[in-house]
């Protein structure tokens, strides 16, 4: 099936690169479905300053990461929210592509206002290793150079990249080795967030 090799090819270049890109990536109603939720937890109000570290050692340090988010809950989002389909399909993609064994994920929504950041990191955290493919998708429509917010990855042994935060540009990257950082910001920025997991984990203590 020609979904399959698109697949079986992106998840190559995953494998041998740590990352991939993939540029169009949601359908065009999947990801205006997903634009008005985003607006709509905006005006509700429902984006939390984000914390770091693991459950139970979450504090706030805005030297470090400056955005807020909204955590989906698949139960709770799922009769408003097209995406989770695609999440799924994507989980499945890895475990067959990749021979891991993902057994669930978790995403939230992320709102970086003009002039935050995020500080070079892994995205998994001391003590809890189950994260094991970070994805994000940028919702920023128009987005120009100088506007800020770039992705900027380390792979090991080779140049850093920059990724523009384009809207519907989806990256995929493993959570054990990719150090990377979102530069500053000098408009707000979106993004869907999330990661792929091992084993899956309470939602619930992640909030601060
Ligand atoms: C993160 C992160 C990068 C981005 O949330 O851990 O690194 O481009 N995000 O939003
Ligand atoms: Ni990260």
């Amino acid at each position: 099936m020609e979904q399959n090799n698109i697949w079986e090819e992106r998840m190559d270049t995953l494998s041998i690169f740590d990352f991939v890109v993939m540029e169009n990536f949601l359908s065009i109603e999947v990801l205006s479905n997903l634009k008005v939720f985003f607006k709509k937890k905006e005006i509700q109000d429902k984006l939390e300053k984000a914390a770091i570290g693991a459950p139970g050692d979450a504090k706030i340090i805005n030297e470090i990461r400056g955005d807020y988010t909204y955590w989906l809950d698949k139960a709770r989002d799922q009769n408003e929210l097209q995406l989770f389909a695609v999440l799924d399909e994507i989980k499945q993609m890895i475990n067959r592509f990749c021979f891991l064994s993902l057994s669930d994920y978790e995403f939230h929504l992320a709102l970086y206002p003009k002039g935050s950041f995020y500080k070079k990191h892994l995205d998994q955290f001391k003590g809890r290793n189950n994260r094991m493919i970070s994805m994000i998708i940028y919702l920023n429509e128009n987005w120009k150079t100088g506007d800020g917010g770039e992705l900027k990855i380390y792979p090991e042994g080779k140049n850093e990249k920059v990724i523009e935060p384009l809207e519907n540009r989806c990256i995929l990257f493993r959570s054990d080795v990719l150090y990377h950082e979102v530069l500053p910001i000098n408009k707000s920025r979106k993004s869907v967030t999330g990661w792929m997991l091992y084993q899956p984990s309470s939602l619930m203590t992640l909030t601060p």
